[in-house]
């Protein structure tokens, strides 16, 4: 998601510093980012001058200091909130007094991120979707701590990148997840349980319902790891079974079959 929001940044005429763990994922970073811009300009869609001057705008990097420029920070981490709190406690000592931290988490407590900062006013959620240069939505996440104009400043930023933002609170899952989630595990419950084939789902939810993937195509696109997580959270924050992971889905992941990113999840992938 990290590499969808540096694209529409740079493509939205922003100048985009990313940070990645080391060279090689930098250097991997940059190299994705020219391919998918690239493959955009060879299939007509983005003339060549718009492709080289939003590839002029991004950077990348391996040093959080180097943000300190920035009046924007978008963390896009994995969803662990030990080291999100880590690195917006670093993050709030890095970034100039007036930036705003945000992060792109979809189950994480934005609230607590706020807390381990000394500005905890411009400290909210910015909600990409999967994946993000195709998908319109933003949820815009306000903790009780959040100010007005951080808010604001974070919507018109959405609009900026061509996106729609909506507003949620902070309370975990926020609105897409509170409904998607419960969804996606019925739909592991229901194939656990026999009612029908991977394939047929799928289709019965696509034809029958007129949305664009079927659960399990979205479960390998989400990645399995990660929707368990959310459940995992939900499940912690409302004590609800229906917010449990189902078995298949827990082993599944303990089995590496985390989806499209590794290859293999309900449904398997060149991963070339
Ligand atoms: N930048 C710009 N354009 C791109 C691109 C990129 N990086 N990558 C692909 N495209 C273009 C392609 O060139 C293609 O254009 P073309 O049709 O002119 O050739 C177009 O985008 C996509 O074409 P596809 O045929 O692959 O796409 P579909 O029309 O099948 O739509 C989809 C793909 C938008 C992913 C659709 O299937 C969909 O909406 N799926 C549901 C996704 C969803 O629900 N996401 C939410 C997940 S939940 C989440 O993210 C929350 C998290 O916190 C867990």
């Amino acid at each position: 998601m990290g590499s969808g929001i540096v694209q529409v940044s740079a493509q939205a005429g922003f100048s985009v510093l990313f940070v990645e763990a080391n060279d090689e994922l930098v250097k991997r970073g940059l190299g994705r980012l020219r391919d998918t811009l690239e493959g955009l300009t060879a299939k007509g869609k983005l003339e060549a001058k718009a492709r080289d001057e939003a590839l002029g705008r991004i950077a990348g990097t391996t040093k959080l200091e180097d943000l300190k420029a920035c009046d924007l920070v978008i963390e896009a981490m994995t969803e662990n909130q030990a080291l999100k709190n880590e690195t917006f406690a670093t993050l709030d000592r890095i970034a100039a007094p007036h930036a705003l931290l945000a992060s792109n988490t979809s189950s994480c407590n934005v609230t607590a991120l706020a807390a381990v900062t000394r500005r905890p006013a411009r400290v909210l959620g910015m909600h990409f979707f999967n994946p993000v240069p195709l998908m319109k939505l933003v949820e815009v996440v306000r903790t009780i701590l959040t100010e007005d104009a951080a808010v604001q400043t974070a919507t018109e930023f959405v609009r900026a990148v061509g996106k729609v933002p909506v507003q949620a609170k902070d309370a975990t899952a926020f609105i897409v997840n509170r409904l998607l989630v419960p969804y996606l595990l019925d739909a592991v419950r229901v194939y656990e349980g026999g009612l029908a084939s991977l394939d047929d789902i799928d289709q019965a939810m696509k034809l029958g319902c007129g949305y664009p993937m079927g659960p399990f195509t979205l479960l390998d696109l989400v990645g399995l790891d990660t929707a368990m997580y959310v459940a995992e959270v939900m499940f912690e924050e409302f004590r609800e079974p229906r917010y449990a992971p189902p078995p298949l889905l827990k082993r599944m992941v303990m089995a590496g079959h985390l989806g499209r990113k590794t290859g293999r999840g309900f449904y398997t992938y060149d991963t070339k």
